[in-house]
């Protein structure tokens, strides 16, 4: 098998994740641990503490921790299958996408070994949600697979592949997961971009899964139209169970933060095209017509527009900034040519979605949006609500990716681009 260079010697931060759950929860050694060179550092049963840590961090283990503790009253597969009917039943926003319970059966026929169990129990003893997370996008992406009438192959990879796909964040540095995206510099960027590499190794190294299973961890914040991450693939060279699985992880996002989110999604797919495979989005839209009826939030007029005002001004100092760094002489590399005709096609990509929204025509020739939505019905308003929503985060997934691709080349270079990154950070 190949060596991890994220699991041996142990990694920090997820040693500090242990200790965490060990404070509450109670974790031991579930063998003798040795190290490389043979000597004995800690006996079977022996209680994970902060002293421990300190014996375990400088050395290399003769076999992965992962392999090694147990963390008590953790968790199996008959109380993952709980939890994740409890939440396809109770999950009332994605109600008509979760319309078929057999895709449960798959849940239950999941075999885990030990060391995956113990990492969904680091996980789910990182903060009070548990593995919600992990296990809506496995149901999500099995909804998704039962409507593409995907085979029972399909279906096992995606149901792994949901619920492992962020396995690899354990593995980084707490902060980066609980700032907010301002806070985050351009190292930290790339760091974060690596936890679906993390994750497939993980998978495959520690979990002992398919490497299908793998890729589709690799994948899951990839996007068919090139703008996702960690490699910018584009559709062609994305696995399905990867694109299911990603969009599975879009739309548990947006789950977990909107009343709405099969809503949000279809008006986020008509928006900005391309993000996903046809194949992808056929197979969802029977359940978003569904929730289409139900459209008429509460949401403020004067606000909207105000922010609208402010998206266009964002647009327009961006393109300044493109232009002014085209003439930017510490800019003239093929490299960084490259770099900014790609921002420049994705950033035009952008500016058509919001153009072709047709949200300018209730704006002044100053660029005031405010007096034009004055009284605009509640669908209306929800509509430039969930525009203005997507339009900035593609922005700001616009600048990570510069940030990370500018920093890659040299810290020069991510200085130069410096005021762009941050002006389409700030939409
Ligand atoms: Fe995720
Ligand atoms: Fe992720």
């Amino acid at each position: 098998m190949e060596e991890c260079f994220v699991i041996n010697p142990v990694n920090p931060h997820y040693l500090d994740r242990i200790v965490h759950v060990a404070q509450t929860q109670g974790v031991e050694a579930s063998e003798d641990i040795y190290s490389a060179s043979g000597i004995k550092l800690i006996s079977k049963g022996t209680r994970i503490s902060a002293d421990v840590r300190d014996r375990l961090i400088v050395h290399k283990l003769k076999k992965p921790l992962e392999h090694c503790i147990r963390v008590q009253n953790g968790t199996d597969i008959q109380q993952l299958y709980e939890d994740a009917r409890a939440l396809f039943e109770e999950s009332s926003k994605l109600r008509p996408l979760f319309e078929h319970a057999s895709i449960l059966s798959v849940v239950r026929e999941i075999s885990l070994r030990a060391a995956t169990l113990g990492l969904l129990d680091v996980a789910a003893g990182q903060d009070k949600h548990g593995l919600q997370h992990y296990l809506l996008v496995m149901l999500i992406g099995l909804a998704i697979a039962h409507r593409m009438k995907c085979g029972a192959e399909i279906m096992r990879t995606v149901a792994m592949a949901g619920l492992l796909h962020d396995i690899g964040e354990l593995y980084l540095e707490r902060r980066y997961l609980e700032e907010g995206d301002s806070e985050l510099g351009d190292s930290d960027w790339r760091k974060i971009a690596a936890h679906p590499l993390i994750g497939q190794k993980l998978a495959c190294d520690v979990c002992g899964m398919p490497q299908s299973v793998g890729v589709a961890i690799l994948e899951h914040h990839e996007r068919a139209s090139g703008g996702g991450y960690p490699r910018g693939l584009t559709s062609g060279q994305l696995s399905l169970p990867g694109q299911i699985v990603s969009i599975a992880e879009m739309l548990a996002a947006l789950t977990e933060r909107h009343d709405r989110p099969l809503v949000r999604l279809a008006l986020a797919i008509k928006l900005v095209p391309g993000e996903y495979s046809g194949e992808l989005l056929a197979a969802l839209s029977t359940g978003l017509a569904q929730h289409d009826a139900e459209i008429g939030a509460d949401i403020p007029a004067a606000l909207t527009g105000m922010m609208l005002s402010t998206l266009f001004g964002q647009v327009e100092a961006v393109n300044a900034l493109i232009e002014a760094c085209q003439r930017s002489p510490a800019l003239d590399s093929s490299d960084t040519k490259e770099m900014l005709q790609r921002v420049k096609r994705r950033f035009l990509h952008i500016q058509q979605a919001l153009l072709s929204t047709g949200v300018g025509m209730y704006c002044s020739a100053d660029g005031d949006c405010s007096i034009g939505l004055n009284g605009a019905p509640a669908d209306l308003l929800y509509e430039v609500d969930v525009i203005l929503h997507e339009i900035r985060w593609q922005m700001r997934a616009l600048s990570r990716d510069l940030q990370m691709r500018a920093a890659l080349v040299s810290p020069g270079i991510a200085q130069a681009f410096r005021a762009l990154i941050e002006a389409l950070d700030a939409a």
